[in-house]
């Protein structure tokens, strides 16, 4: 019979490498069901028997919800970046350098470019110690909480012969189809869309809380050892074995015995790349020894062994039918090219931005004319040019920007120093005044459900709601009446607007929709002034005395609450008893006690999470740092303080207190 213990490192195993032939191989031996019921079994002895807990237990790659900023490392070796080329022209150049540098047969092995972020990971007695950005290229964030949620990272090598210490650096990508399924959830709770697969796995992975990232699918391809045994002198060959301790390498990569290899290699994934899962944005040639490539050695910024090709954006060519404005919540004024549908990697490209009036001037743009299109890494496409050979003799009226709103006639402002143009009519303007309501009832501010975008529009149209106080005053006939809308959806609104009266101040804050006054600010500012009437009447100094509030956050405050519409607004929400103050409960929880300290957080914590804790900090009146400086009073220490934070504390003398003494201070023991 197996001891418990046995069985729990059994498992292990077995999970192991199953996730290896899943995520690294993609070729699974069991399905999706079995593997779960191992995992639970597993989890559920670990569970019984604590004594035996790892943290390389694959159960461990679900996260956790304590919050960590990050510590920031320094890099063994820096992180350089490559030099890159566009042309063949170019890359034969490289060739010829390499060539004359060496003076003896080389290899070139070509590789894809990953479009992602880059990660070093560090690997000691087979086991993941430590993951890095690159971050400047000398010190990075130390993110390891959260690669480690990321099934394609071996947490504990396979197999045996691999050097006692090393560092293997690679890509974290998002792939293609997780990114575009994370931007529907987000486009449905009304969150910022992310602009490529790049910006989604680098915020991604610097989310507070791995049990999110865990969440979010990322990848990761390995593709540069670095160490002082690796097993080869040949690149290619560390790659591969690599690939047998369990990481990620790309199956792609190929050696080249001539420059015409390299040239085949281009020509053939600049079309084949636009059938990969993930994001690629060129080819890196290396050089393949790794003699060789030390006798080449390196520039200030990178290494002449190796270069990037970059692949041209994606581009085509349509005709501009016509050009529509369109107005925000905030009145900005959006142009938008209404284009012949064309074919633009992998969808069908109609409308494209036109951004704001001198982009369109400066392009000369003219109704008919034939345009080019890119898709540069962005979900929005964009025209580039005009291909003026192509203009008729019947050559189409020239674009001008409006100088009128479309939806409401006034004319339009453009603020100095700004692109955009704005209809300043707030109060008047339709979709300004549905685009506040919607802000006003979405989830993160008064969070009112069962109303939609429709449902405003409806009544809208109706007359029933011209501005968000007008909300309180809907009766449940009254949209039952409308159309598509039955009793019991009008009660749910109703129900829904109702709950809203107890919506804390902060959300209120931000439910009003102050421009440049997002979530955070807007608790910030409620923290700070702990009722409207203060905030309303505070001026600019008192503002910018606010942690993290600038001068264009105060400006926008103060412009907001010196229209007198958004004053009568507030009192038309005061007198329909929304929370317009923090209430006595929440204000016994703030005090001074740490008024003028400026505290760093550093480790893990048991009593709290980083977050809480930071919160607490600022309750209290004292300022949570992230870097330790001559300026800071204390660090709040938990366990495991990164080294360099540790060092740069001492060095400066900086006074170190624990979980226990924190919350000694603010009398919370
Ligand atoms: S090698 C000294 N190989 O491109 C060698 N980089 O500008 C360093 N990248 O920061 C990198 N795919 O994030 C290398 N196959 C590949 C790559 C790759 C993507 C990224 C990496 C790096 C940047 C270089």
């Amino acid at each position: 019979m197996d001891s418990v213990k046995d069985t729990i490192e059994r498992l292990r195993n077995e999970i192991n490498t199953h996730n290896y032939n899943y995520y690294v191989c993609n070729n699974p031996t069991i399905s999706d069901k079995e593997f779960d019921d191992l995992l639970a079994e597993l989890q559920r002895l670990e569970d019984a028997n604590p004594q035996y807990f790892s943290p390389l237990s694959p159960t461990q790659r679900v996260g956790s919800d304590i919050s960590e900023s990050f510590t920031q490392v320094e890099h063994k070796y820096p992180m350089l970046s490559l030099g890159n080329t566009y042309t063949i022209g170019e890359v034969e150049a490289f060739y010829n350098r390499v060539s004359q540098g060496l003076n003896e047969h080389f290899e070139i092995i070509a590789e894809l470019k990953y479009d992602g972020t880059s990660i070093s990971l560090t690997y000691e007695n087979g086991e993941l110690v430590r993951a890095v950005t690159r971050g400047d290229g000398t010190k990075g964030d130390d993110v390891t909480a959260n690669v480690k949620t990321i099934r394609s990272i071996p947490l504990q090598l396979r197999g045996e012969n691999y050097p006692q210490s090393f560092e293997i650096r690679g890509e974290i990508l998002m792939p293609w189809a997780v990114f575009e399924k994370l931007n529907n959830e987000r486009a449905a709770q009304e969150e910022p869309l992310f602009a490529n697969p790049r910006n989604a796995a680098s915020g991604t992975l610097k989310l507070q809380n791995s049990a999110i990232v865990a969440k979010r699918g990322l990848d990761a391809y390995l593709y540069y050892m670095l160490g002082e045994d690796l097993p080869s002198d040949n690149h290619f060959e560390n790659l591969s074995i690599a690939n047998k301790w369990g990481f990620k390498i790309s199956p792609d990569t190929k050696v080249c015995h001539s420059l015409q290899d390299m040239i085949d290699y281009i020509n053939y994934w600049d079309v084949e790349r636009k059938n990969l899962p993930v994001a690629t944005d060129g080819i890196v040639f290396k050089v393949a020894s790794i003699r060789q490539q030390k006798a080449l050695g390196y520039t200030a910024k990178s290494p002449r062994w190796a270069i990037a090709y970059k692949f041209q954006a994606e581009r085509a060519c349509t005709r501009l039918n016509s050009v529509s404005f369109q107005i925000g919540r905030t009145g900005a004024v959006t142009p938008v090219a209404n284009l012949d549908p064309v074919q633009l990697s992998g969808t069908v490209v109609k409308r494209a931005s036109l951004h704001n009036a001198d982009i369109i001037e400066g392009l000369d743009l003219h109704i008919g004319d034939m345009v080019y299109v890119e898709k540069g890494g962005e979900i929005i496409p964009k025209i580039t040019g005009v291909d003026t050979d192509a203009r008729m003799l019947l050559i189409g009226d020239k674009v001008r920007f409006i100088k009128l709103c479309p939806e409401c006639g006034t004319p339009l402002i453009r603020f100095e120093g700004e692109a955009a143009h704005y209809c300043p009519n707030e109060t008047g303007c339709p979709p300004q005044i549905k685009g506040r309501i919607e802000h006003f009832i979405s989830r993160k501010a008064m969070n009112i459900d069962g109303i939609g975008e429709e449902t405003v529009d409806a009544f809208y149209k109706e007359g029933l709601v011209k501005s968000v106080a007008d909300l309180y005053k809907l009766n449940a006939f009254d949209i039952a009446n409308l159309e598509r809308m039955g009793e019991k959806s009008a009660q749910n609104i109703i129900d829904g607007i109702n709950n809203s009266h107890n919506v804390p101040f902060e959300r209120v804050v931000y439910a009003i929709g102050i421009r440049f006054v997002g979530e955070t600010v807007a608790k910030k500012l409620a923290y700070a002034f702990k009722d409207i009437d203060s905030l309303m009447n505070a001026t600019k100094e008192e503002l910018i005395a606010v942690d993290e509030i600038g001068d264009r956050i105060a400006e926008s405050v103060i412009k907001y609450f010196a229209n007198e519409s958004n004053r009568s607004l507030v009192e038309e929400l005061r007198a329909e008893g929304l929370q317009l103050k923090l209430s006595e409960e929440r204000i016994s929880m703030f005090s001074d006690t740490l008024k003028g300290l400026s505290i760093v957080i550093s480790g893990t914590f048991e009593k709290h999470s980083r977050d809480e804790y930071k919160a607490l900090i600022e309750q209290h009146g004292g300022k949570n740092t992230s870097s330790v400086s001559a300026k800071t009073h204390y660090i709040l220490a938990g366990d495991n303080m990164g080294p360099a934070k540790l060092e740069k504390t001492q060095k400066l003398g900086v006074k170190i207190i624990n979980e226990n003494e924190f919350l000694e201070m603010i009398g919370e023991l």
